[in-house]
């Protein structure tokens, strides 16, 4: 019987509801949730369009690599960003310490989550395009995920997630 792991890793597209899936899976299984993200934020004192406007994005990954690998909690669920998969071997990191867990719901439905938004620097012109382009490169990080899901109802894919580790 496989056990229930202690960390659980969400990877995938902007927009493809890793925080909002996190903090519903987070508050089913009495875990803490954490969002990458924000503990970069937090750590800095800079918001992250202006993290990456003033240092560039190879200094926004190194603040990304190390705050993955700042996360103490026993039990947690992780949003990490977008591109926290591609860089510094943090994929391998992650399947090396928890359970990844890739969200790839329809690019439809990511657009319509993410138009209008503007705190995504990566995001900027056509996002339909733009997600396509990056779903094409990032895949091979997502992929190596334990668990993938095309849901995007946060209950389907708990439901999913409890299925994938019963027996
Ligand atoms: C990024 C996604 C963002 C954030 C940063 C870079 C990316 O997180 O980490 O802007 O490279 O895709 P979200 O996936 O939460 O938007």
């Amino acid at each position: 019987t496989m056990t229930f792991p202690n960390r659980i890793f969400l990877v995938g597209l902007p927009g493809a509801g890793k925080s909002t899936v996190g903090q519903y899976l987070a508050k089913e299984l009495t875990y803490s949730f954490c969002d990458l993200d924000q503990i970069i934020e937090k750590n800095d004192g800079r918001l992250i369009t202006r993290i990456f406007s003033e240092d560039g994005e190879a200094s926004f990954r190194l603040k990304e690599k190390d705050a993955l690998r700042s996360i103490s909690q026993e039990k947690v669920v992780v949003a990490t960003g977008g591109g926290a998969p591609c860089f510094h071997e943090n994929m391998k990191w992650m399947n090396d310490n928890g359970f990844t867990v890739f969200l790839n719901p329809s690019i439809e439905t990511i657009v319509e989550r993410i138009i209008e938004e503007t705190h995504r620097p990566l995001m900027q012109g056509d996002p339909k395009k733009k997600l396509l382009e990056l779903l094409s490169s990032r895949e091979v990080y997502y992929k190596q995920s334990g668990m993938e899901s095309s849901q995007s109802d946060p209950c389907e894919i708990l439901a999913e997630l409890l299925h994938f580790f019963k027996n």
